[in-house]
Protein backbone atom coordinates (compact mmCIF):
# COMPACT_ATOMS: atom_id res chain seq x y z
CA UNK A 1 0.00 0.00 0.00
CA UNK A 2 0.81 3.65 0.12
CA UNK A 3 2.27 3.96 3.09
CA UNK A 4 4.70 0.71 2.50
CA UNK A 5 3.39 -1.04 4.94
CA UNK A 6 1.03 -3.73 4.18
CA UNK A 7 1.41 -6.35 1.85
CA UNK A 8 -1.50 -7.21 -0.41
CA UNK A 9 -2.39 -10.48 -1.89
CA UNK A 10 -4.46 -11.36 -4.55
CA UNK A 11 -6.83 -14.55 -4.06
CA UNK A 12 -10.09 -15.05 -5.43
CA UNK A 13 -12.93 -16.03 -3.71
CA UNK A 14 -16.28 -17.93 -5.14
CA UNK A 15 -17.81 -18.97 -7.63
CA UNK A 16 -17.81 -17.09 -9.98
CA UNK A 17 -13.85 -16.34 -8.42
CA UNK A 18 -13.88 -12.38 -7.25
CA UNK A 19 -10.53 -11.06 -6.61
CA UNK A 20 -10.13 -10.14 -3.26
CA UNK A 21 -6.45 -8.11 -2.04
CA UNK A 22 -5.95 -9.06 1.34
CA UNK A 23 -3.52 -8.22 3.74
CA UNK A 24 -0.88 -10.92 4.43
CA UNK A 25 -0.56 -11.33 8.12
CA UNK A 26 1.16 -13.91 9.86
CA UNK A 27 0.60 -12.24 13.16
CA UNK A 28 -3.09 -13.81 13.25
CA UNK A 29 -4.97 -16.64 11.64
CA UNK A 30 -8.43 -15.66 10.34
CA UNK A 31 -9.08 -14.93 7.14
CA UNK A 32 -11.85 -12.15 6.78
CA UNK A 33 -13.07 -10.24 3.84
CA UNK A 34 -15.67 -7.39 3.93
CA UNK A 35 -18.97 -8.71 2.75
CA UNK A 36 -21.69 -5.69 3.57
CA UNK A 37 -19.81 -1.97 2.97
CA UNK A 38 -16.32 -1.02 3.23
CA UNK A 39 -15.72 2.56 3.98
CA UNK A 40 -12.72 2.97 2.25
CA UNK A 41 -11.80 -0.14 0.12
CA UNK A 42 -12.88 -0.78 -3.29
CA UNK A 43 -13.58 -4.23 -2.92
CA UNK A 44 -16.41 -5.73 -1.42
CA UNK A 45 -17.41 -9.71 -1.60
CA UNK A 46 -20.87 -10.29 -2.39
CA UNK A 47 -21.60 -13.98 -0.77
CA UNK A 48 -24.99 -13.64 -2.47
CA UNK A 49 -22.98 -13.68 -5.88
CA UNK A 50 -21.04 -16.68 -5.32
CA UNK A 51 -22.64 -20.07 -5.71
CA UNK A 52 -20.72 -21.94 -3.56
CA UNK A 53 -20.71 -19.53 -0.50
CA UNK A 54 -21.87 -21.68 2.65
CA UNK A 55 -22.84 -19.98 6.59
CA UNK A 56 -21.29 -22.04 9.15
CA UNK A 57 -23.08 -23.27 12.00
CA UNK A 58 -22.62 -22.61 15.73
CA UNK A 59 -22.14 -26.28 16.06
CA UNK A 60 -19.78 -27.13 13.08
CA UNK A 61 -15.81 -28.12 14.26
CA UNK A 62 -14.86 -24.92 12.74
CA UNK A 63 -17.18 -22.88 14.67
CA UNK A 64 -16.54 -24.97 17.76
CA UNK A 65 -12.47 -24.50 17.33
CA UNK A 66 -12.32 -21.34 16.46
CA UNK A 67 -9.52 -19.51 17.90
CA UNK A 68 -11.77 -15.95 18.64
CA UNK A 69 -14.23 -14.83 20.52
CA UNK A 70 -17.04 -16.52 18.89
CA UNK A 71 -21.18 -16.84 19.65
CA UNK A 72 -24.26 -17.83 18.21
CA UNK A 73 -27.06 -15.71 16.69
CA UNK A 74 -30.15 -17.35 14.54
CA UNK A 75 -27.98 -20.67 14.20
CA UNK A 76 -24.75 -18.68 12.67
CA UNK A 77 -21.14 -18.47 13.63
CA UNK A 78 -20.10 -15.46 14.61
CA UNK A 79 -16.69 -14.33 15.13
CA UNK A 80 -14.92 -11.24 16.63
CA UNK A 81 -11.22 -10.28 15.88
CA UNK A 82 -9.27 -7.56 18.05
CA UNK A 83 -5.89 -7.01 16.54
CA UNK A 84 -3.23 -5.57 18.49
CA UNK A 85 -4.23 -1.82 17.42
CA UNK A 86 -7.58 -2.28 18.99
CA UNK A 87 -9.47 -2.33 15.42
CA UNK A 88 -11.93 -4.79 15.26
CA UNK A 89 -13.69 -7.20 12.20
CA UNK A 90 -16.74 -8.68 13.44
CA UNK A 91 -19.12 -10.66 11.35
CA UNK A 92 -20.22 -14.34 10.28
CA UNK A 93 -17.86 -17.73 9.68
CA UNK A 94 -18.52 -18.91 6.10
CA UNK A 95 -17.10 -21.36 4.07
CA UNK A 96 -16.28 -20.93 0.48
CA UNK A 97 -13.64 -21.60 -2.63
CA UNK A 98 -10.42 -19.87 -3.19
CA UNK A 99 -9.17 -19.90 -6.27
CA UNK A 100 -5.01 -18.97 -6.67
CA UNK A 101 -2.92 -18.36 -9.18
CA UNK A 102 0.09 -20.41 -9.61
CA UNK A 103 3.61 -19.47 -10.54
CA UNK A 104 3.21 -21.22 -13.75
CA UNK A 105 0.64 -19.12 -14.34
CA UNK A 106 -2.66 -21.80 -14.27
CA UNK A 107 -5.19 -21.57 -11.10
CA UNK A 108 -5.26 -23.71 -8.31
CA UNK A 109 -8.60 -23.90 -5.92
CA UNK A 110 -9.41 -24.90 -2.75
CA UNK A 111 -12.95 -25.96 -1.33
CA UNK A 112 -14.33 -24.86 1.25
CA UNK A 113 -11.99 -22.58 3.06
CA UNK A 114 -12.89 -21.14 5.89
CA UNK A 115 -13.44 -17.68 6.20
CA UNK A 116 -15.09 -13.82 8.02
CA UNK A 117 -17.32 -12.39 6.68
CA UNK A 118 -17.15 -9.42 8.16
CA UNK A 119 -20.41 -7.15 8.84
CA UNK A 120 -18.90 -4.61 10.81
CA UNK A 121 -15.08 -3.17 11.26
CA UNK A 122 -13.64 -0.84 13.00
CA UNK A 123 -10.34 1.41 13.59
CA UNK A 124 -7.14 0.74 10.70
CA UNK A 125 -8.65 -2.95 9.41
CA UNK A 126 -11.65 -0.39 7.96
CA UNK A 127 -9.00 -0.07 5.19
CA UNK A 128 -8.78 -2.95 3.67
CA UNK A 129 -10.17 -5.35 1.60
CA UNK A 130 -9.53 -8.26 4.29
CA UNK A 131 -6.72 -9.93 6.21
CA UNK A 132 -4.90 -13.03 4.76
CA UNK A 133 -4.88 -14.28 8.73
CA UNK A 134 -1.55 -17.14 8.31
CA UNK A 135 -0.80 -18.73 11.61
CA UNK A 136 -2.90 -21.71 11.78
CA UNK A 137 -4.01 -23.09 15.39
CA UNK A 138 -5.81 -26.32 14.19
CA UNK A 139 -6.07 -27.92 10.76
CA UNK A 140 -9.37 -26.22 9.64
CA UNK A 141 -7.13 -22.64 9.03
CA UNK A 142 -6.28 -21.72 5.96
CA UNK A 143 -2.42 -21.95 5.96
CA UNK A 144 -2.88 -25.87 7.75
CA UNK A 145 -5.07 -26.19 4.60
CA UNK A 146 -2.42 -25.50 1.93
CA UNK A 147 -0.20 -28.08 3.28
CA UNK A 148 1.38 -26.63 6.40
CA UNK A 149 4.29 -24.50 4.61
CA UNK A 150 4.26 -20.97 2.92
CA UNK A 151 7.43 -18.60 2.33
CA UNK A 152 7.15 -14.77 1.50
CA UNK A 153 10.03 -13.47 0.12
CA UNK A 154 9.94 -8.85 0.71
CA UNK A 155 11.85 -6.63 -1.03
CA UNK A 156 12.26 -3.14 -0.66
CA UNK A 157 9.44 -1.92 1.43
CA UNK A 158 9.35 1.76 0.93
CA UNK A 159 9.53 1.09 -3.07
CA UNK A 160 5.81 0.70 -4.29
CA UNK A 161 6.70 -0.34 -7.58
CA UNK A 162 9.07 -3.03 -6.63
CA UNK A 163 7.49 -6.27 -8.41
CA UNK A 164 9.10 -9.11 -7.03
CA UNK A 165 7.63 -9.30 -3.78
CA UNK A 166 5.73 -13.30 -3.71
CA UNK A 167 3.88 -14.79 -1.10
CA UNK A 168 4.19 -19.12 -1.90
CA UNK A 169 1.72 -21.77 -0.51
CA UNK A 170 2.12 -24.93 -0.14
CA UNK A 171 4.66 -26.94 -1.46
CA UNK A 172 6.64 -24.67 -3.58
CA UNK A 173 7.42 -22.67 -0.56
CA UNK A 174 10.84 -22.09 -0.39
CA UNK A 175 12.41 -23.33 2.81
CA UNK A 176 16.15 -21.80 2.46
CA UNK A 177 18.76 -20.58 5.00
CA UNK A 178 19.48 -21.10 8.33
CA UNK A 179 16.48 -22.21 10.48
CA UNK A 180 15.31 -21.30 13.99
CA UNK A 181 12.17 -23.03 15.83
CA UNK A 182 8.91 -21.55 16.31
CA UNK A 183 6.08 -22.41 18.45
CA UNK A 184 2.53 -20.45 18.31
CA UNK A 185 0.82 -18.09 21.11
CA UNK A 186 -1.92 -16.19 20.81
CA UNK A 187 -2.41 -16.78 17.16
CA UNK A 188 1.33 -15.55 16.79
CA UNK A 189 4.21 -17.06 15.42
CA UNK A 190 6.80 -16.78 18.35
CA UNK A 191 10.87 -17.19 18.08
CA UNK A 192 13.38 -16.80 20.51
CA UNK A 193 15.77 -14.36 20.13
CA UNK A 194 19.40 -15.43 22.28
CA UNK A 195 21.49 -11.83 21.60
CA UNK A 196 21.82 -8.40 19.56
CA UNK A 197 25.37 -7.28 18.41
CA UNK A 198 25.70 -4.24 16.57
CA UNK A 199 28.74 -4.56 14.27
CA UNK A 200 30.99 -6.53 16.38
CA UNK A 201 29.59 -5.67 19.93
CA UNK A 202 27.43 -7.94 21.80
CA UNK A 203 24.69 -6.69 23.92
CA UNK A 204 23.82 -7.99 27.09
CA UNK A 205 20.33 -8.41 26.69
CA UNK A 206 17.98 -10.74 29.60
CA UNK A 207 17.53 -14.07 27.60
CA UNK A 208 14.56 -14.98 29.81
CA UNK A 209 12.30 -11.94 27.89
CA UNK A 210 12.95 -13.43 24.70
CA UNK A 211 12.44 -17.33 25.09
CA UNK A 212 9.59 -18.24 22.23
CA UNK A 213 8.62 -14.43 22.65
CA UNK A 214 9.09 -12.59 19.73
CA UNK A 215 6.11 -12.49 17.40
CA UNK A 216 6.63 -12.67 13.31
CA UNK A 217 4.56 -10.67 12.13
CA UNK A 218 4.09 -9.69 8.32
CA UNK A 219 1.63 -7.26 9.16
CA UNK A 220 3.72 -4.65 11.50
CA UNK A 221 6.02 -2.38 10.49
CA UNK A 222 8.49 -1.91 13.29
CA UNK A 223 10.42 -4.08 15.14
CA UNK A 224 9.37 -3.53 19.00
CA UNK A 225 11.03 -4.96 21.97
CA UNK A 226 11.19 -4.98 25.30
CA UNK A 227 12.99 -2.93 27.80
CA UNK A 228 16.17 -4.94 28.35
CA UNK A 229 16.71 -5.29 24.60
CA UNK A 230 15.63 -1.99 23.78
CA UNK A 231 17.48 0.05 26.16
CA UNK A 232 21.29 -1.46 25.29
CA UNK A 233 20.16 -1.04 21.96
CA UNK A 234 19.09 2.94 22.02
CA UNK A 235 22.31 3.27 24.15
CA UNK A 236 24.80 1.93 21.73
CA UNK A 237 22.74 3.35 18.60
CA UNK A 238 23.58 7.03 20.61
CA UNK A 239 27.22 6.05 21.36
CA UNK A 240 27.79 6.10 17.83
CA UNK A 241 25.51 8.78 16.64
CA UNK A 242 25.35 11.93 19.20
CA UNK A 243 28.23 14.08 18.43
CA UNK A 244 28.06 13.60 15.35
CA UNK A 245 24.26 14.27 14.28
CA UNK A 246 21.40 16.42 16.08
CA UNK A 247 18.98 14.49 18.23
CA UNK A 248 15.68 15.99 17.51
CA UNK A 249 12.18 15.17 18.60
CA UNK A 250 9.47 14.63 16.72
CA UNK A 251 5.44 15.08 16.86
CA UNK A 252 4.20 12.01 16.33
CA UNK A 253 7.25 10.15 16.49
CA UNK A 254 6.55 9.84 20.64
CA UNK A 255 9.59 8.91 22.62
CA UNK A 256 11.28 7.10 19.00
CA UNK A 257 15.10 8.33 18.78
CA UNK A 258 15.55 10.60 15.95
CA UNK A 259 17.82 12.85 13.80
CA UNK A 260 18.27 15.44 11.84
CA UNK A 261 19.85 14.86 8.89
CA UNK A 262 19.55 12.94 5.71
CA UNK A 263 19.45 8.90 5.77
CA UNK A 264 21.67 7.69 3.59
CA UNK A 265 24.37 10.34 3.43
CA UNK A 266 25.04 10.32 7.57
CA UNK A 267 24.06 6.75 7.80
CA UNK A 268 26.85 5.34 5.26
CA UNK A 269 29.36 3.44 7.48
CA UNK A 270 26.67 2.62 10.25
CA UNK A 271 27.01 -0.85 11.61
CA UNK A 272 24.61 -3.85 11.15
CA UNK A 273 22.82 -5.00 13.37
CA UNK A 274 22.00 -8.46 14.19
CA UNK A 275 19.12 -10.52 16.10
CA UNK A 276 20.86 -13.53 16.74
CA UNK A 277 17.66 -16.25 16.83
CA UNK A 278 18.08 -19.64 18.21
CA UNK A 279 20.05 -22.43 16.65
CA UNK A 280 21.92 -20.07 14.91
CA UNK A 281 19.81 -17.91 12.17
CA UNK A 282 20.42 -14.25 12.62
CA UNK A 283 18.90 -11.60 10.93
CA UNK A 284 21.22 -8.49 9.72
CA UNK A 285 19.65 -5.26 10.16
CA UNK A 286 20.86 -2.53 7.73
CA UNK A 287 20.03 0.88 7.80
CA UNK A 288 17.03 0.79 6.13
CA UNK A 289 15.89 -2.07 8.22
CA UNK A 290 17.37 -0.14 11.43
CA UNK A 291 15.76 3.55 10.80
CA UNK A 292 13.20 5.29 8.66
CA UNK A 293 13.08 8.74 7.10
CA UNK A 294 10.79 11.13 8.18
CA UNK A 295 8.07 11.91 5.15
CA UNK A 296 9.53 15.18 4.32
CA UNK A 297 13.35 13.93 4.50
CA UNK A 298 14.93 16.29 6.36
CA UNK A 299 15.58 13.57 9.54
CA UNK A 300 15.11 9.65 10.31
CA UNK A 301 13.91 7.74 13.20
CA UNK A 302 15.15 4.62 14.76
CA UNK A 303 12.41 2.00 13.76
CA UNK A 304 12.96 -0.24 16.39
CA UNK A 305 10.85 1.18 19.24
CA UNK A 306 10.33 0.10 22.77
CA UNK A 307 6.95 -2.14 23.67
CA UNK A 308 5.93 -4.26 26.35
CA UNK A 309 6.47 -7.01 23.92
CA UNK A 310 8.51 -8.55 20.91
CA UNK A 311 8.04 -8.24 17.53
CA UNK A 312 9.36 -8.47 14.30
CA UNK A 313 7.99 -6.48 11.87
CA UNK A 314 7.60 -6.43 7.80
CA UNK A 315 10.41 -3.84 8.39
CA UNK A 316 13.11 -5.98 9.87
CA UNK A 317 12.15 -8.73 7.34
CA UNK A 318 13.33 -6.67 3.75
CA UNK A 319 15.42 -8.30 1.44
CA UNK A 320 14.65 -11.74 3.26
CA UNK A 321 12.72 -14.96 2.25
CA UNK A 322 11.21 -16.03 5.22
CA UNK A 323 10.07 -19.75 5.01
CA UNK A 324 7.88 -21.41 7.42
CA UNK A 325 7.31 -25.29 8.16
CA UNK A 326 4.04 -25.83 10.40
CA UNK A 327 5.12 -29.60 10.43
CA UNK A 328 8.96 -29.03 11.64
CA UNK A 329 7.50 -26.04 13.51
CA UNK A 330 10.78 -23.81 12.31
CA UNK A 331 11.02 -20.54 10.34
CA UNK A 332 14.12 -20.26 7.78
CA UNK A 333 15.28 -17.16 6.72
CA UNK A 334 17.81 -16.49 3.66
CA UNK A 335 19.01 -12.53 2.62
CA UNK A 336 18.24 -12.65 -1.03
CA UNK A 337 17.37 -9.73 -3.53
CA UNK A 338 13.72 -11.36 -4.06
CA UNK A 339 14.29 -11.09 -8.09
CA UNK A 340 16.83 -13.58 -7.86
CA UNK A 341 14.73 -16.26 -6.32
CA UNK A 342 14.15 -19.54 -8.79
CA UNK A 343 10.64 -20.11 -9.50
C1 LIG B 1 -6.16 -10.03 -9.29
O1 LIG B 1 -6.07 -11.19 -10.11
C2 LIG B 1 -7.01 -11.24 -11.18
C3 LIG B 1 -6.82 -12.54 -11.92
O2 LIG B 1 -6.92 -13.62 -11.06
C4 LIG B 1 -6.83 -10.05 -12.09
O3 LIG B 1 -7.82 -10.05 -13.09
C5 LIG B 1 -6.92 -8.75 -11.28
O4 LIG B 1 -6.62 -7.65 -12.11
C6 LIG B 1 -5.94 -8.78 -10.13
N1 LIG B 1 -6.13 -7.58 -9.33
C7 LIG B 1 -5.11 -6.78 -8.98
C8 LIG B 1 -5.46 -5.55 -8.22
O5 LIG B 1 -3.97 -7.04 -9.25
C1 LIG C 1 13.96 1.78 -1.47
O1 LIG C 1 12.96 2.51 -2.14
C2 LIG C 1 13.00 3.90 -1.85
C3 LIG C 1 11.79 4.53 -2.53
O2 LIG C 1 11.68 4.14 -3.88
C4 LIG C 1 14.33 4.48 -2.33
O3 LIG C 1 14.39 5.85 -2.02
C5 LIG C 1 15.48 3.73 -1.65
O4 LIG C 1 16.71 4.18 -2.16
C6 LIG C 1 15.35 2.25 -1.91
N1 LIG C 1 16.38 1.55 -1.15
C7 LIG C 1 17.20 0.67 -1.71
C8 LIG C 1 18.23 0.06 -0.82
O5 LIG C 1 17.15 0.36 -2.89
Amino acid sequence: MEDGTVFLVNISIGEPPVPQLMAMDTGSSLIWVHCTHCERCKIVFDPKKSSTYRKLSPDSPQCVNLAYNHQERDFQCLYEIRYQDLSTSRGLLALDKFTFLTSTGGTVEVPDVMFGCALNTHGSVRDLNGILGLEAPNKYYFAARVGNKFSYCIGNISDTQYMYNQLILGDEAILQGDSTPMQTKENHYVLTLEGISVGEKQLTINQDDFHYNVAIDSGTTQTLLVKSAYEPLVTEVKNLLNGMLQPIRLRNAGDQLCYLGNMERDLKGFPIVTLHLADGADINLDVEAMFQRTIDGSAFCMAVVESSENLLGIRAQQYYNVGFDLDAMRVSFQRIDCELLED
